[in-house]
């Protein structure tokens, strides 16, 4: 068995660390160790009852096999790599922060993707959710095809700002329908608004085509994140520059936060380097582990939030030949939850390889 922690245990990845640890029958030594900001907050799990939150320190995570860290970007670059020195021979850190993915000491690991990164790293930071979702099906697609151009539109759900993002878009659902009139019988909105603090807008019905921080280019931090890091896990260097060679993807990101729980969707076209079939893309992805092919439009069956909250496999479907860019072209939808192949799932997949 082995010695876990878990930093940041209270969040809503932290919880689903937790979960996943359980349902995996991970071999923890006695119960995972939680680390609160204070300490003292109670933690109730199905496999180890109520446990009880202590304040992290690094001098406690001595000694340890695996560490989760679901704290900020400021903490792991404080900590990660100092608790990583201080781990068990095969130890490791997996950070779910976007502070290391770029940087060159630490892989960014989706373990189906490129697993063998995980192998003599004491530091593996976890992809950001849009992009671990979307490499599940560009992966095996840049692996049979190649890829030159992909274009991807995001649906992103509210558990993408943590616990608080999803209790402010219940309450707004529930304040728009029951309170104060907000919504009119007519569907028009009232003047008493939605309270907003986790999102740039009120989310209940709404979209709101801003994530994270606007950056220079025009772009938000969390599309640039889906450019710099599908670079990276493909091989190539994360920040598009002039050293360029001409075989990195290009990628554009429109990514928008929409009114689902924990679920993120996404619709993605691309351009192939040699011809692709919609026959021969689908025998490709349905071959991948973690995806699940979801595609019969005569069933009206395809990828929603609704048929993958709760599953570990991302769901592929919509599949079809792009008409832009012709045989080399196509387009696709793919949706996953967010808390577990984006974050939790993928965290311990990377913990498993690393000690396998
Ligand atoms: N940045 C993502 C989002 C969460 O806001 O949806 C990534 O784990």
């Amino acid at each position: 068995p082995l010695k876990v922690a878990i930093v940041g245990a209270t969040g809503a990845v932290g919880a689903e660390i937790i979960g996943v640890l359980e349902q995996r029958g991970f071999p923890v030594e006695g119960s995972p160790t939680l680390f609160g900001s204070k300490g003292g907050k109670s933690v109730e799990t199905k496999q180890w009852g109520t446990l009880t939150t202590e304040a992290f320190s690094v001098e406690a995570t001595k000694g340890y096999d695996v560490v989760f860290l679901a704290a900020s970007g400021d903490f792991a670059i404080k900590y990660a790599r100092e608790i990583g020195k201080g781990l068990s021979e095969n130890g490791v850190v997996v950070d779910n922060s976007s502070a290391l993915r770029y940087d060159d000491d630490v892989p960014l690991v989706v373990p189906e993707v490129n697993g063998q990164l995980c192998e003599g790293n004491k530091v593996i930071a976890n992809p950001n959710c849009t992009t671990a979702i979307a490499l599940m099906a560009l992966f095996p697609l840049f692996l049979a095809f190649g890829l030159k151009k992909v274009i991807v539109s995001t649906y992103q759900a509210a558990s993408g700002a943590g616990a608080a993002g999803m209790a402010e878009l219940k309450e707004g659902i529930a304040d728009a329908v029951q309170g104060d009139a907000y919504l009119e019988d007519d569907g028009r909105f009232g003047s008493k608004p939605i309270a907003n603090t986790e999102f740039a807008h009120p989310l209940a019905f709404n979209v709101i085509p801003h994530i994270d921080k606007f950056q220079e280019n025009g772009y938000t931090k969390e599309e640039m994140k889906v450019t710099w890091e599908c670079r990276k896990m493909l091989g190539f260097p994360p920040l598009p520059s002039s050293s360029d060679t001409g075989k990195e993807p290009k990628v554009s990101c429109t990514a928008v936060r929409i009114p689902t729980l924990r679920a993120h969707s996404e619709a993605i076209t691309i351009e192939t380097e040699k011809p692709v079939t919609v026959e021969a893309a689908r025998a490709v992805l349905s071959d991948f582990p973690g995806l699940k092919l979801s595609d019969d439009v005569d069933k009206n069956l395809y990828p929603m939030p609704i048929t993958s909250t709760g599953n570990y496999d991302v769901e592929v479907g919509r599949i079809r030949r792009n008409d832009v860019f012709g045989e080399n072209g196509l387009d696709f939808f793919i949706c996953g939850d967010q808390l577990l192949r984006g974050a939790a799932l993928n965290a311990v997949l990377v913990a498993e390889k690393a000690r396998s």
